[in-house]
């Protein structure tokens, strides 16, 4: 009987399109031995061997979400909604687990796994005879390790964002998740608050399922995902609690299938175009320090030419439109209510500011397209006009200088204190001289921090060094710094800091970040001393140690005899591996080992 049934399936297969990369893989023609072997396990769930050779599309659904990660935990819930669709639109769904990446309870740092995820996600993709594939996301690394992975494969995907967790209140204001720490870090190092306030007013900004609430990585990487096309139109925003989350969730099924039928691919949909758009909507929703990091890992990995040049080029000059927080004051909840990334297209659109209208979507349509049909509604509040926003000039610029080769500031987070106190005083607006006090790490910075033999002023510029992706293996988000007690209690806040790792996308601080060569690489913060004076030069985009070459020359000299600039041993097999493959974060924090392998379902 088994073998009737092969060669029935063997016979359908034929007559009908064998396109389907699933068909081939149950219908070894050659070797009916191997065909039984790779059908027997689906069956032995129920499937039937008609339904895998019956030319539907196996399609994956890889979960993010597990008590492990309890940002995506709901997908646990919206998958079942995925499966619907796909077996209403006539499809196969086999669900299977993503290596888990928690942002705010993973140690050393999340940012470790995303490379990790990344990997593993393209081997299940690669082993395994799917047809195309639901991407679960939410939480920071989850997205683009999605992308990359969806990139380096280009089978038909999507992305299903979890969606963000509703409004956290403090009495009548709004608590936003990851931002309210901040604050409360302050709040706490000036003795305002004690241990059991701090966590009372941390933990309100996390009332229900979803990621975080606030413009931080998730929901800049979410709504970046739908600018570049690859989630549907409108779905980003929508808070996890909603009913239009499980809605949405439906549709993505049915929308996969379609794309399979089609076969639309990643690469039809991440092109240059799509990454232009993406950037020009990352300045307008305030988008995550983190984002260039990822978008320049995801274009690499589809073959795509993309730097941080591109980020300034394109990004820094346009408006920012969206007033939540942290550059602004409201919550996610706020933002879908009005309109959500499709409104802010519409509103880009209408002022001919999206570079690229027509960049295919996952649809099959153009980026417009999904603005015009799902962009009517408008909570001026929340979503600004394009002539009166709420910040113009916002975006990334991009730094050179002697200190790094690359570092990136976020403007649409400098304060009014800020600007007053260290760009508008000064002859030349935009440029700023001060004395550095250096940091070893967070645990140096936190035992030196209340030192008063610091010496560290209202002035003074904080470098966080030895957190980059070698130097604290993952690259830590410990650039923002806050200033010690004794300022803070006279109103400090707004110190400039400079680092070699990152800063939470939650951070409203405008630190200068993920600068590279980091100090474990060699770059020259490594040589940097308390008390050396930098020139920071906004216009120019220059970061400048004000040493002469010569004792330049001397230090780096005795750096080298020294052996360079030491860092911690790597705590488990992974972080070792992952010191050894990866590149620099101006360059994504990608191995470039990986980015070689390019369109595996093609080939
Ligand atoms: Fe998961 Fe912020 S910690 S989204
Ligand atoms: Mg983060």
């Amino acid at each position: 009987e088994l073998e009737e049934k092969i060669s029935k399936g063997n016979n359908q297969a034929s007559t009908s399109a064998s396109k389907l990369r699933s068909t081939r893989w149950f219908n070894e023609r050659n070797n009916q031995a191997m065909s039984a072997l790779y059908v027997d396990r689906y069956l032995n769930y129920g499937l039937t061997y008609e339904e895998l050779m019956s030319d539907k599309p196996i399609v994956g659904i890889a979960q993010s979400g597990s008590d492990l990660a309890p940002c995506n935990r709901y997908h646990l819930e919206t998958a079942k909604r995925v499966r619907e669709g796909i077996v209403a639109a006539g499809g196969i769904a086999i669900e299977f687990p993503t290596h888990p990446i928690q942002e705010s309870s993973r140690r050393p740092t999340a940012t470790l796994d995303r490379n990790l995820s990344y990997l593993t996600l393209v081997e299940m993709l690669h082993a395994y005879p799917f047809d195309g594939v639901v991407l679960l996301t939410g939480c920071d690394k989850t997205t683009p390790a999605a992308l990359m992975a969806a990139a380096t494969m280009n089978i038909p995907a999507i992305c299903l964002n979890v969606g963000p967790m509703l409004n956290g209140y403090m009495g009548k204001n709004l608590i936003g998740s990851g931002t309210i720490l901040w604050k409360a870090r302050e709040l706490h190092a000036a003795g305002d608050i004690d241990d059991g306030q701090m966590i009372d007013m941390v933990t309100r900004g996390t009332p229900s399922a979803g990621h975080c609430n606030t413009m931080g990585t998730a929901s800049t990487m979410n709504a970046l995902a739908e600018a570049l096309g690859m989630a549907l139109p409108g779905s980003a925003a929508i808070p996890a609690p909603y009913r239009e989350r499980l809605q949405i969730a439906y549709k993505t099924g049915t929308q996969i299938v379609e794309m399979v039928r089609a076969d639309r691919k990643p690469s039809d949909i991440m092109t240059r175009e799509a990454f232009e758009n993406a950037i020009v909507v990352n300045t307008a929703i305030g988008g995550s320090t983190n984002a260039p990091i990822h978008l320049n890992a995801v274009a690499k990995h589809i073959g795509v030419r993309l730097d941080l040049n591109d980020w300034d080029n394109l990004g820094y000059g346009q408006p920012l439109l969206l007033n939540v927080q942290p550059a602004g004051e409201y919550l996610c909840e706020e933002y879908y209510r009005a309109g959500g990334l499709p409104a802010i297209i519409a509103e880009l659109l209408a002022h001919k500011a999206l570079p690229h209208p027509n960049a295919i979507t996952c649809t099959g349509q153009g980026l417009a397209h999904c603005a015009k049909e799902e962009g009517q509604s408008w909570d001026r509040r929340v979503i600004l006009p394009y002539d009166k926003p709420m910040k113009t000039n916002a975006g990334f610029l991009h730094l050179t200088g002697n200190l790094f080769d690359s570092a990136i500031m976020k403007t649409s987070v400098i304060s009014e204190e800020f600007q007053h106190k260290f760009l508008s005083n000064q002859q030349d607006p935009n440029a700023f001289e001060g004395k550095v006090c250096v940091f070893d790490g967070p645990e140096d910075y936190n035992a030196r921090l209340e030192d008063p033999a610091t010496g560290i002023d209202g002035r003074t510029i904080l470098v966080m060094r030895g957190v980059g992706p070698l130097g604290y293996p993952g690259a830590a988000e410990v650039v923002n710094m806050h200033a010690p007690a004794r300022l803070l209690k006279q109103g400090v806040q707004a110190m400039p800091c400079i680092g070699d790792g990152r800063q939470s996308g939650t951070s409203g601080s405008p630190s200068i970040l993920n600068a590279s060569p980091e100090a474990a690489a060699g770059g020259n913060l490594a040589i940097l001393k308390d008390g050396d004076r930098l020139r920071i030069d906004l216009n120019k985009r220059t970061v400048m140690l004000l040493l002469d070459d010569q004792e330049l020359q001397k230090r780096r000299e005795s750096l080298e005899q020294n052996g360079g600039f030491k860092v911690p041993e790597s705590q488990t097999p992974w972080q070792d591996i992952f010191r050894r493959e990866v590149g620099p974060l101006s360059e994504g924090m990608v191995f470039p080992s990986a980015v070689k392998f390019q369109r595996l379902a093609q080939k």
